[in-house]
């Protein structure tokens, strides 16, 4: 049983809160991980009674939690948590008011969850200090995108570290939350098979591939301005290559791994100017047909501008130069309104040094995140009969099947839990985030200088044609 917190969330009622937040948190109070005296407010502009906001709550939660795990006990008991409160995050003095509805206790662990866009993180953080309610209980949660750029994630940083020390800070990536990303330093830290293997000599390249099917939903306003180097390869998809590729760190504790993963970040080869046009691609959906269904060209979507030129889709190739690593190319790619949902890192070993039985095909580790959690290590196999014909064949680790029947958490559940035992080894710290925009910042930057409009890919493709180039033209493939 964890400690008793108060969980205000900013942007209380909006998409993530509703279908994320709130049902992670059912699914801990259900399981009996939140503590009896653990309260949940929700923060947003419009007047709602406290009524309507638990309806609101609960229709929401009943969408996202599977049947056989809600149940109208744990409901009633979990609602008797939530309660609402109307205020405007951009009011200094609306903060006030907040106070005095929470009351003084300088006890109390009070935990904001910022899920608001980044523009209004460094208001909200002075206006608690104001307050008074930025005490040395307080912490604080700050959803992706922290900024737009290395200075506006600067900026952040600093604003929210003249109120709250970095122990205190809390910088999600839901990525770190899920059970596979975590299973990824298990199966490399836990297990001395890998180890000896895990570097240039023996790896050829690695590829990390997320890819969506949904579109923008009711998210064009915000992603018409990030698009998909920003919303994804800046935290996911650089968070999955640092777990891919740091060193062991000497303890499990949030300072140990940060190290680690920063290091890579810091290293990563930088590309710009006229490099994107070798090592990027960058693309945008047209209309097409997902799951047998029309849909529409991005620039057609809601709050997308009809000639917007904002990526949907991103390919990199990227390189950290450190000595485990020389030479050996990270591929990372992401797109929405792809062919299929699918997250998952290929490791592509080289081949053997001498062919034996003729051309046979190097071994592969598939670590899939999503749909289903699998690790599927693909030797070469001996085909049953007279003669020596060899056929790749996978060896196959179904993670919900090896783990049944337990249920597997969402991410934000993980999560959630860990800022109230105060944890923060799966969130980002300041360091990392702005070594991220450091390498991100001069690509966006030779985009605009040297690269130009996005090219255009069907909805329901495996993404623009050009992809295929920039593992081709090294003889490698993307593994579809
Ligand atoms: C979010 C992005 O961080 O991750 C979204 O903002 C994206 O655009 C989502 O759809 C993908 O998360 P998941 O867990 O569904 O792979």
């Amino acid at each position: 049983m964890s400690i008793p917190c108060d969980m205000l969330v900013f942007g209380g009622t909006g998409d993530l809160a509703l279908h994320k937040l709130l049902p992670a948190l059912y699914h801990l109070h259900r399981a009996r991980r939140l503590h009896g005296d653990t309260r949940i407010l929700a923060l947003a502009r419009r007047a709602h009674s406290r009524e309507a906001f638990q309806a609101l709550a609960e229709r929401h939660c009943r969408a996202q939690v599977a049947r056989a795990d809600f149940d109208n006990d744990s409901w009633a008991s979990f609602a008797a948590r939530l309660d609402y409160f109307a205020m405007d995050a951009s009011q200094s003095a609306d903060f006030g008011r907040l106070g005095q509805r929470l009351g003084s206790d300088p006890e109390r662990v009070r935990i904001y969850y910022l899920a608001t866009a980044p523009d209004l993180f460094e208001d909200i953080a002075a206006y608690l200090k104001v307050a008074n309610l930025a005490g040395p209980k307080a912490r604080i949660v700050l959803e992706k995108p922290i900024g737009h750029s290395l200075e506006s994630a600067q900026a952040i940083n600093a604003a929210i570290g003249a109120v709250f020390d970095e122990s205190r800070v809390f910088r999600i990536d839901h990525y770190l939350g899920k059970e596979t990303v975590q299973n990824l330093m298990a199966l490399r830290f836990a297990n001395a098979l890998f180890e000896p293997i895990w570097r240039a000599g023996h790896i050829d390249h690695v590829q990390i591939s997320v890819c969506e099917t949904l579109g923008v939903e009711n998210r064009g306003a915000y992603y018409d301005k990030a698009g998909a180097m920003r919303d994804m390869v800046q935290n996911h998809l650089l968070q999955l290559l640092c777990l891919v590729a740091m060193e062991a760190p000497v303890r499990f504790d949030a300072e140990a791994v940060r190290n680690e993963k920063v290091k890579i970040l810091e290293a990563l080869q930088p590309i710009g100017g006229l490099d994107v046009q070798d090592k990027t691609v960058r693309g945008q959906y047209g209309a097409g047909k997902i799951g047998g269904q029309e849909v529409p060209a991005y620039y057609f979507e809601k709050n997308v501008d009809n000639d917007s030129d904002t990526e949907t889709f991103v390919a990199v190739q990227a390189q950290s130069d450190i000595w485990r690593w020389a030479g050996v190319p990270f591929y990372l790619r992401t797109g929405k309104r792809l062919a299929r949902k699918t997250s998952e890192i290929l490791i592509q070993f080289k081949p053997v040094p001498h062919q034996l039985f003729g051309e046979g095909e190097a071994n592969r580790l598939l670590i899939r995140l999503q749909p289903e959690e699998r690790i599927s290590l693909q030797l070469m196999s001996k085909s049953p009969g007279k003669g020596m014909r060899l056929k790749p064949v996978e060896l196959d680790l179904n993670l919900a099947d090896a783990f049944h029947p337990q249920r597997r958490w969402d991410a934000y559940e993980r999560l959630l839990l860990d800022v109230i035992e105060g944890d923060s080894t799966l969130f980002m710290r300041r360091d990392e985030v702005e070594a991220a925009w450091r390498w991100i910042d001069p690509i966006i930057k030779g985009w605009h200088q040297h690269y130009q409009s996005p090219r255009p890919y069907p909805a329901g493709s495996n993404g623009p044609e050009q992809l295929q180039n920039l593992l081709e033209r090294h003889g490698r493939q993307w593994m579809e």
